[in-house]
């Protein structure tokens, strides 16, 4: 049985697809399998990271996103440091002790900006710090982490080179995973992570992803659908799986990760209404708010149905107690670090 070979780590991409695949009692056999072993390593709690969209400049053109830099429909803005640390001091008095600095790829934030950025929030606040602001040098993460960055998000998006190449004009695969290795060599708590469903992906090639981010032995595994964006070249494009496999995507990422904090990722709410709350029953530990200021939002559309974009950084904030009380979840105290 293919759930006894993951717990003994002996299982091969074709178990993997298989799971994919699965149905009715099996399913939910995979479900609650999933949902016990979040219980048992972190127990009741949800850490909250609340992510600020400082910068929605970007110099690159991922084909599926929003606010690739050839989306001339998107205004563009940066968020003052000031503001971004008065959104940070309201997001503590919510229980959300990470913020989750994120941004197009803008060359405007110098290692030095960022790095100013980060050690005000660490003097001002009692904040962890993760950065997701695209592929930077080894000596920029270093340098980062120096002056205080605790985390780094950077998704792979497809471990299929072809894929990859096809879908990222100015990005190179090789490049991303040493940027990936980069990070982990200097022991920053990294976070990566795919998109389910690009256009003419196999279930061997997602299953591929899903192995990848057990070899990385990540820190963070964050996932979500890929929903066609009417803004971009895959205008029209559909994803390739139903729903539910990627509801299943996570539950098996925690089958197979036992101890990597995975986050419940905003896409799963525009998919399903329920989305991100089922998720949290099936594997996820850790919830996003969104802290972007309201009037910045509607400006950081990576995906149309994108979710919150009329409520404020409050409603967000609000609406996460509300959910986990409904769970019977609580939140989680202090940082959340790796505990790899
Ligand atoms: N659909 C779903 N997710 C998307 N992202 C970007 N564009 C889309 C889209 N059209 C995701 C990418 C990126 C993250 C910030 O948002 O995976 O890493
Ligand atoms: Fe934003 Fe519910 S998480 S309103």
């Amino acid at each position: 049985m293919i759930l006894e070979k993951i717990k003994k780590k002996k299982y091969d991409i074709q178990d993997i697809v298989t799971l994919l695949k699965a149905e009715g009692e099996y399913l939910k056999l995979i479900y609650n399998e999933a949902d016990k072993l979040r219980q048992s390593i972190f127990g009741d709690d949800i850490y909250l990271r609340g992510i600020i969209e400082f910068s929605n400049y970007c110099t690159i053109n991922c084909d599926y996103c929003g606010i690739r830099c050839e989306n001339t429909k998107v205004s563009r803005y940066r968020i003052s440091d000031d503001e971004i640390l008065k959104t940070c001091k309201l997001m503590q008095g919510y229980g959300q002790t990470t913020v989750v600095l994120q941004s197009g790829e803008d060359p405007f934030y110098t290692k030095e900006k960022l790095g100013a950025l980060i050690e005000r929030i660490k003097k001002e606040t009692s904040l962890a710090v993760t950065l997701s602001t695209g592929e930077r040098s080894r000596e920029e993460y270093r340098y980062l982490k120096e002056r205080g960055m605790d985390r780094y998000l950077l998704r792979f998006e497809t471990s299929n080179i072809d894929l990859f190449a096809r879908f990222h004009p100015d990005s190179d695969y090789e490049k991303r995973i040493e940027s990936l290795n980069n990070l982990k060599q200097l022991n920053i708590q990294t976070g990566s992570g795919f998109l389910i469903g690009l256009p003419g992906e196999t279930y061997e090639e997602l299953a591929g992803d899903m192995l990848f981010c057990t070899e990385l032995d990540l820190d963070m595994i964050g996932a979500g659908p890929f929903i066609s964006n009417p803004e971009t070249p895959l205008n029209g494009q559909e994803n390739p799986f139903d729903k539910e496999v990627y509801f299943k995507v996570i539950a098996i990422l925690r089958l197979l990760n036992p101890r990597a904090h995975i986050p419940s990722t905003t896409a799963f709410d525009a998919v399903d209404p329920m989305g991100r709350n089922k998720l949290l029953q099936r594997g996820a530990n850790v919830f996003m708010p969104n802290a972007t200021p309201q009037k910045y939002r509607a400006d950081y559309m990576l995906y149309p149905g994108k979710p919150c974009v009329d409520e404020s950084g409050d409603d967000c904030a609000r609406c996460i107690v509300a959910r986990l009380k409904m769970l019977g979840r609580n939140i989680g105290q202090g940082p959340g670090h790796s505990i790899r």
